[in-house]
């Protein structure tokens, strides 16, 4: 069974339920951000701190880290993020209006390091331009990663990607993004002295 997650900042959600009023739930019309695996949550807490401006949409599919995202979150008491327990295309599909989100987040999505299981990576051409439907023109995309194979092959397909303008030039990826926040994972590999790769692209 599972923990009830009993934070005001959780949405809970059924499959059939209408998509939430962002604008009500938020209490203004801000621009929305959505970080897809948020994990538990140290990354989004600080993103949120540093831009009161957006309304953050934090999703992950594993309960525990939404609780500790939550808990997190209401220790600092922001409150321009909502926290849901969902599957990142099942909710972007039924939740996000197109051309709404003005940013895209996704850190250290799990790498799938065996080349058999490689299709089940989340982050590729595909996914890149089902979620530019749902973006705003002008709306930035982050990827993070702490897996090589998986940072060079979104730094080199983002290259070739139609309707986004890398924001990296000339390079296609860094290992340094500043004013970016760390999250769990990232801080994990930075200690073990592993780079980072960050992919930043913003639509046209
Ligand atoms: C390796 S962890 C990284 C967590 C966090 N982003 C960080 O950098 O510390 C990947 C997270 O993504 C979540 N996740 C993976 N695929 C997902 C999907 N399709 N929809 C929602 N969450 C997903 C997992 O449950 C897990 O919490």
């Amino acid at each position: 069974m599972l923990i009830p997650n009993t934070s005001p900042l959780f949405l809970p959600r059924e499959d059939d339920d209408p998509a939430p009023q962002w604008d009500i739930l938020f209490g203004n019309d801000h621009p929305l951000a959505l970080e897809i695996g948020c994990g538990v949550g140290d990354f989004i807490a600080q993103m949120a701190a540093l831009h009161p401006d957006l309304n953050f949409i934090a999703l992950d599919f594993y309960n525990k880290g939404c609780i500790k995202t939550c808990k997190r979150l209401d220790k600092v008491g922001l409150t321009n993020v909502r926290v849901l327990r969902a599957e990142a295309r099942s909710f972007i599909e039924a939740c996000i209006p197109p051309e709404s989100l003005q940013a895209v987040i996704i850190n250290c999505p799990d790498p799938w390091p065996k080349l058999r299981h490689r299709k089940r990576r989340l982050v590729n051409t595909e996914f890149i331009a089902y979620l530019s439907g749902f973006m705003k023109p002008g709306a930035d995309v982050y990827f993070a990663t702490d897996f090589e194979d998986y940072g060079l092959d979104v730094a080199a397909f983002m290259v070739d990607q139609p309707g986004f303008v890398n924001q990296l030039a000339p390079d296609t990826y860094r290992h340094t993004l500043p004013g970016y926040p760390v999250s769990k994972y990232m801080r994990r590999f930075l200690e073990l002295g592993q780079p980072i790769y960050y992919v930043h692209y913003r639509k046209l």
